[in-house]
């Protein structure tokens, strides 16, 4: 198939590019270069610079190199930076997918694989979350998310050619297991790469969000999922879509990791004693979230592969260690 990955420069773009290529398909990667790198764009992949608000640019590409399907992962995703810029967040997010559905609109572009996330459940009623549990986000970032939910629905509907998945991310981590591809961001806000920042004395130590949560061990739960079982996931779901669809799946391992349990991963793999300090709780952080991911499994056959919180620290200390500069390094 001809795909196209928005952000494709970015974290998780870059994997899924890698991924494609490796699967067979024809990629074109999009990115603004705001936040991605142009170095984790794979050499075999078609690169454009365009912004997701450019429709007339999107829609020549997309009409040009004649693409079946696309893989929606441009967006900003710093919860705290939603919360103190929202307008960045509904302009880009949610304002950019809308360009990015009228330029395939006009392209006749009608697969579209879209990365949601689980910040549109906000304070779960429960855990593990389902996907029929109430949405409703507690900050911009994920409201920006719910939004393009709501839009993908009604242009679903109107359309009935369109097919669409959107895909509910839980806390995606690790690197390639090559090494070829890392995360790097700027700023660093995730766990992993701090804590490992931390072991490479690049970052001073690693601040522990709440000690006070009604968790084991006081700290805040989470799903990690491997960006590779990710990037895998979002393949399954494109080969799935069949006119008029309109999916939605969570994506975790299904079971939570506290921090502590993290930071005890990060010790073991980078042999490291990392220096640690306890802080107050971060504002917006859910005490336990993580994912039933049994819908994806039932129905697409799909499962994460890592389940063990220290393989995907070792695949993320596997590219940073050689990088402790990111891609600029
Ligand atoms: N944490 C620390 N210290 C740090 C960084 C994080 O204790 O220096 C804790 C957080 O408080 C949280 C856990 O580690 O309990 C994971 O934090 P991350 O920042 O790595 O990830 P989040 O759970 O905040 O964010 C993820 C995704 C977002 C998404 C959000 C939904 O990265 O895109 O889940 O809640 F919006």
């Amino acid at each position: 198939m001809n795909v196209m990955v928005a952000g494709g420069a970015g974290y998780i773009g870059s994997h899924a590019v890698k991924q494609l290529i490796e699967a067979g398909h024809r990629v074109v990667a999009v990115d603004n270069l705001y936040r991605g790198h142009v170095e984790a764009v794979h050499p075999e992949a078609v690169f454009c610079e365009i912004a997701l608000a450019d429709t007339p640019s999107l829609t020549r590409v997309l009409r040009e190199q004649e693409i079946d399907c696309v893989m929606h992962f441009a967006a900003l995703a710093y919860v705290g930076e939603s919360v103190t810029d929202p307008l960045s967040y509904y302009e880009n997010n949610t304002a950019g997918t809308v360009s990015l559905l009228q330029a395939m609109d006009a392209a006749g572009v009608k697969r579209l694989v879209f990365s949601s996330t689980c910040a549109t459940y906000g304070e779960p009623e429960a855990t593990p979350i389902v996907e029929t549990m109430r949405q409703e986000p507690i900050n911009p970032y994920g409201w920006s998310k719910w939004c393009v939910e709501r839009v993908l629905k009604d242009y679903g509907a109107a359309d009935r050619q369109f097919a669409y998945v959107a895909l509910r991310y839980f806390n995606v981590a690790g690197c390639a297991a090559d090494g070829s591809l890392g995360e790097d961001h700027d700023p660093e806000t995730h766990l992993i790469p701090r804590l490992l920042l931390a072991a490479l004395e690049k970052v001073d130590k690693l601040t522990i969000f709440g000690t006070d949560y009604p968790t084991p061990d006081g700290t805040c739960i989470r799903d990690y999922i491997h960006v590779e079982d990710l990037c895998a996931a979002h393949i399954v779901a494109m080969n799935a879509l069949q006119p008029g669809d309109g999916r939605f799946y969570n994506l975790g391992i299904g079971k939570g990791y506290s921090v502590r349990e993290v930071l005890e991963a990060a010790a073991g793999v980078t042999d490291v004693k990392i220096p640690v300090a306890y802080g107050p709780r971060r504002p917006g952080d859910p005490a336990i979230l993580f994912a039933n991911a049994e819908k994806i499994r039932n129905e697409l056959g799909w499962t994460a592969r890592y389940t063990e919180i220290s393989e995907i620290v070792a695949t993320a200390w596997n590219w940073l260690k050689d990088h402790p500069d990111g891609y600029g390094g």
